[in-house]
């Protein structure tokens, strides 16, 4: 990998120089070989304090990847790749991203989890103008802490046309050894265009588009309880209409095979950066020994199964000593779109065929919980100077997505001060899950840091504690995109 990459770095950096000519960016320059899916450093050069620049392009497009035999997804993607391609890097590194837009609409690029300079942060009319059709933009951060990331758009419901990749920052000394690292990006399988769900009546509402049936109608189902029908008169679970569900941007009928040996420990990253879908994940014939979370490293801990919410990451080592071919499997906690599936193949194992059948530990066993978790780093400790206390709300018909019954962007922001250690309590007073997202910093949940906190449906509670450490204008909102999208937003802001 990095022998290869170091090959391409050195046949490419000519064409660094003329980062900035779009020509060079043209469909037909980025060819979409995915022999490791790894984007192509455009450059290297020796950069400032934060030790060697690294320069990557991303170019947001039309594009089309067969997400089964025969099935081709036609969306926007990141250099015609879905998911995007990896972006893998040294801890202390310093990353350049040049982004280019060759979309029909706007765009932004959004570093989720790294704790960049709030200029860097890709919030479109928050941190930075959005990149308009045919313009670039220069992000530019310096890579740390080491964790597994994602990086995605942050206009709209983007997220769920496939602009989507990973970002991993490599450590310089893991605690957790290992002999292969393979990245499973996790997400959700939307043939069609995104439409908003239920919000506010400006959108068009739910109420609006059951009635009239002009707008985006429910003719797969969009609307109405019969995704999930957990919800007060049905209508509380809504869900876009998943066909299927992805890991590496395959569906089940052609899976990604990973590869090991017996006697191998494998670092497997399972990162979450679908538009809604919170998954359970469980391996046959094997458990999962979670070092990091969120990227951050904890104490090791085995468990059988993990449950991500949208924008959660988890890395696990999995111990490769029961040969075969066994599925990797996700399952949807909301909605009705079926499993996922990967397949964790040895290479040297006698029997060649899949271990059909739903892993154990989808239906028993260890399932991870925040409070199993213990990091490995300094968490903020004490009291807080300042508590937030925030209602998590929605889903009813017609009603937007609300924080303490405002919804983003005629809701007030969350003042703060420099220093300050900051309480967010969060309760849930809705029917369905909310993956709670803070940018620009890390908080502390139970024993470990986190930037994403899943708070349960129906009165579910959770709260974290972070210190004011990164000045600017940072979002907080709930990461399922449909209820950003419907105002379950917040700017927290320095004074
Ligand atoms: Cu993944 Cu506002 O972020
Ligand atoms: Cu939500």
């Amino acid at each position: 990998m990095d022998r290869r990459r170091f090959l391409q770095t050195a046949l490419t950096s000519v064409a660094a120089t003329s980062v900035f000519n779009r020509s060079v960016a043209a469909e037909g320059a980025y060819s979409v070989a995915d022999s490791a899916n790894a984007a192509e450093p455009t450059g290297r050069l020796q950069g400032g304090r934060a030790g060697p620049l690294r320069e990557f392009r991303l170019v947001a497009q039309q594009g089309e990847a067969e997400v089964a035999p025969g099935k081709v997804y036609r969306n926007w993607m990141y250099n015609g790749q879905f998911p995007g391609p990896e972006i893998r890097v040294k801890e202390g590194e310093r990353l350049r991203i040049i982004v280019e837009n060759q979309l029909p609409e706007d765009t932004t690029v959004h570093w989720h989890g790294v704790p960049v300079p709030n200029a860097m942060d890709g919030v479109p009319g928050l941190t930075q103008k959005p990149i308009v059709p045919g313009e670039s933009f220069v992000y530019e951060f310096e890579a740390t802490p080491a964790g597994s990331y994602i990086y995605h758009s942050h206009v709209g419901l983007q997220i769920d046309r496939g602009l989507i990749g990973p970002l991993v920052i490599e450590e310089a000394t893991p605690h957790v050894a290992y002999d292969r690292d393979y990245v499973l990006v996790l997400d959700d399988y939307l043939s069609g265009d995104p439409q908003p769900l239920g919000g506010s009546a400006g959108r068009g509402g739910m109420m609006g588009r059951m009635m009239g049936g002009d707008r985006e109608g429910d003719r797969d189902g969009w609307c109405g309880g019969r995704r999930d029908g957990g919800g007060m008169m049905g209508m509380g679970g809504q869900m876009p209409p998943y066909q299927g569900l992805l890991i590496g941007g395959r569906l089940p009928d052609d899976p990604r095979v990973f590869e090991t040996k017996r006697g191998e420990r494998v670092r497997l990253r399972f990162m979450n950066p679908s538009g809604a879908t919170t998954f359970r994940v469980a391996i046959g014939g094997h458990r999962m020994i979670v070092s990091h979370c969120d990227g951050r490293p904890v104490e090791p801990f085995t468990v059988d199964s993990l449950i991500l919410g949208t924008a959660e990451r988890y890395d696990v080592i999995v111990e490769a000593a029961n040969p075969g071919v066994w599925p990797i499997v996700i399952a949807a906690i909301e909605g009705n779109a079926p499993p996922g599936r990967a397949v964790l193949r040895y290479t040297d194992a006698a029997a060649t065929a899949l271990s059909e059948g739903i892993p154990e530990g989808m239906r028993g066993g260890r399932q991870l919980d925040y409070q199993d978790l213990q990091s490995l780093e300094t968490l903020p400790d004490g009291q807080p100077d300042r508590v937030f206390d925030l209602m998590l709300s929605g889903g009813m018909m017609g009603s937007a997505w609300s924080i303490n019954g405002q919804a983003y962007p005629n809701a007030d922001p969350l003042m703060i001060n420099e220093g300050e250690h900051i309480r967010f309590r969060m309760r849930n007073h809705s029917m369905m899950l909310h993956p709670m997202h803070l940018h620009g910093h890390f908080f502390r949940v139970g024993n470990v840091l986190k930037d994403t906190v899943l708070v349960a449906a129906h009165m579910g509670r959770a709260e974290f504690d972070f210190v004011a450490d990164n000045p600017g204008r940072w979002f907080f909102h709930c990461h399922n995109i449909y209820h950003m999208e419907a105002g379950m937003a917040r700017e927290v802001r320095y004074a």
